[in-house]
């Protein structure tokens, strides 16, 4: 795998890349998992070069907290990488990334804001600046996203189709711990106990049949607080906090079937 500290070096290698090799691209801030390792398997079956890049990108955390307590752990992400066979890797850092001091940034004007751009203010700014950057540098032909961050998905392959640019953006489907509980890199964060409580709050979303407000009650009495539960384009959405650990997940509602004699 070939490592690029440097975006100059990166953008002069890239000029020099054949034009009709395909290359798939994975965004992420590192601490990888399960997640992303499909994520890479999928841009590897679809392309013929694969890169990954890691940031941990300052500007989407709105708790600084959050961003300080981010795990960085560098040399356990590239040996995943290098096990997944990932042809390249850039690791840009902030000076190179925010030459311009954050001074140009890629805004999602809709209203009402909602789910995760309501509930976390700023979050998107960042995360749409970050990957318009990115998506830039690296000119790929396919990026790929997971679907357990739907909505920065959906808001991403909008931004793409909104600036007219020419990268096909990819949804790819959760990957879940056997207890149902999706991958997350919150999710080492969790205590013996909290865990458990965020395993019993994944079994109990998964259950599609439960309406809504039951769904509400149930997961209260488990100790889970809701931030919000909403349906919106035939799926299911929820965010919560195990104390002070943030998980969100979504599913596919499943369509009533009509049956006829
Ligand atoms: O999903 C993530 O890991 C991040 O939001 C992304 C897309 C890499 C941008 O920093």
């Amino acid at each position: 795998m070939k490592i690029f500290n440097d975006l100059a070096e990166w953008q002069r290698f890239r000029d020099e890349l054949t034009p009709d090799l395909s290359l798939g691209f994975v965004p992420t801030m590192g601490n990888l998992h399960r997640g992303h390792a499909s994520l890479m398997k999928q841009s590897k079956q679809e392309n013929d070069c694969t890169i990954v890049s890691i940031f941990i990108n300052p500007t989407q955390f709105n708790q600084t907290e959050d961003f300080i307590h981010y795990p960085r752990t560098l040399d356990n992400d590239l040996d995943i990488l290098t096990q997944c066979s990932v042809d390249f890797c850039v690791l840009p850092n902030d000076k190179q990334i925010y030459a311009d001091g954050f001074k140009f940034q890629i805004h999602d004007a809709s209203q009402p804001q909602r789910m995760e751009a309501h509930h976390r203010p700023g979050h998107f700014t960042g995360v749409l600046t970050i990957v318009m950057k990115l998506l830039t540098l690296v000119r790929p032909h396919r990026a790929y996203f997971g679907e357990k961050d739907y909505q920065q998905y959906q808001l991403i392959r909008d931004m793409v189709s909104a600036f007219f640019m020419n990268i096909d953006v990819k949804a790819c489907p959760t990957i879940r711990e056997a207890s149902g509980l999706a991958y997350s890199s919150r999710n080492n964060r969790l205590s013996a106990e909290q865990r458990l409580r965020a395993e019993s709050f994944a079994q109990t979303f998964h259950q599609s049949s439960m309406p809504i407000n039951q769904l509400y009650d149930t997961l209260e009495k488990l100790g889970i607080s809701i931030e919000y539960l909403e349906e919106h384009e035939n799926r299911r959405f929820i965010s919560v906090n195990i104390d002070n650990i943030r998980l969100i997940d979504n599913y596919v509602l499943l369509k009533n079937i009509e049956f006829k004699d």
